[in-house]
């Protein structure tokens, strides 16, 4: 199986393709004065393909959608470490799209075998006939195993998630209460957890705007937590995030590198690689 990276995962495609032992093919990009993208796959691929681009923007799903009408010939798989446009997967009102729904379609135009790491929701999952999930939880787990710390989800919604993680880290877990105000605010009502003197670790899916984080640390902080630190999947890190996280005093802030980011410190390469190499 040959590997394409695309614009969005550079490194985790190169990693993808050294831990296979497979072929790196190369790609021309290039973007016209207008804003359109070109793309062209500088190899001539009739056998099997893995293309590896997350959809942060706008342009990499476009791009994704360019290369994969490039490979026509080729027995394509799609890895999509992070998909956005995920929490949109449902009509909230009448009269929205459901915006993971139509990337589903435009995606599986070209070939229903999907790959993704921690899809927002079961919900999103539905509209793909053909997608494997990763679970990176295990792995964000794994980093702190047998640590003394205690993992806390910062709402409800999120504990199942938090508790596979607290389980591969041999440590307690417990949740915050959460209720999203809008896009950029959300509110975390104090709950009577101990954390009192403790070592406190926030797992989460995505880390947007950081509001969630900030606001966990405040009342984690506030309820006497020793050292406050987030960790989560997809770093979107939109609007300045990661000063913002940092100006509100958390401790650190870890990913993995389904989104490269300088704080992409936990790299999910195996687990792709594995997924690719078992993929019917
Ligand atoms: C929500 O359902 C997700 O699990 C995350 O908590 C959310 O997307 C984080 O967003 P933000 O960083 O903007 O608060």
């Amino acid at each position: 199986m040959n590997i394409i990276s695309g614009l969005s995962s550079p490194t985790l495609g190169k990693k993808i393709s050294t831990k296979a032992g497979n072929k790196l093919i190369g790609v021309e990009i290039k973007k016209f004065p207008d804003g359109e993208l070109y793309v062209r796959v500088l190899d001539d691929i009739k056998d099997g393909v893995a293309v590896i681009q997350s959809v942060c923007s706008n342009d990499d799903l476009v791009f994704l959608l360019l290369l994969l009408d490039a490979l026509e010939d080729a027995e394509k798989i799609v890895v999509v470490p992070y998909f956005g446009y995920a929490r949109q997967d449902r009509k909230f009102k009448e009269g929205e799209g459901v915006s993971i729904r139509a990337i589903a379609r435009l995606i599986e135009g070209y070939t229903d075998k999907i790959i993704t790491v921690n899809l927002h929701s079961e919900m999103a999952k539905s509209y793909f006939k053909n997608i494997y999930e990763i679970d990176a939880m295990p792995l964000i787990g794994r980093m702190y195993k047998d640590k003394d710390i205690v993992m806390i989800s910062p709402d409800f919604g999120s504990v199942e998630r938090v508790k596979v993680a607290a389980k591969h880290a041999n440590c307690e877990f417990d949740y915050l209460e959460k209720k999203r105000i809008d896009a950029d605010h959300v509110e975390i009502s104090p709950k009577e957890i101990d954390v009192e003197g403790k070592h406190v670790v926030i797992v989460d899916d995505i880390i947007s705007t950081g509001g969630t984080i900030i606001e966990a640390t405040n009342i984690l902080k506030q309820l006497g937590a020793k050292r406050v630190e987030a960790v989560c999947v997809h770093a979107v890190l939109a609007n300045y995030a990661l000063s913002k996280l940092y100006n509100s005093g958390i401790d650190d802030v870890l990913a993995t590198d389904t989104i490269e980011r300088i704080i992409s410190k936990i790299t999910v390469a195996d687990e792709i690689a594995t997924a690719l190499e078992n993929f019917d």
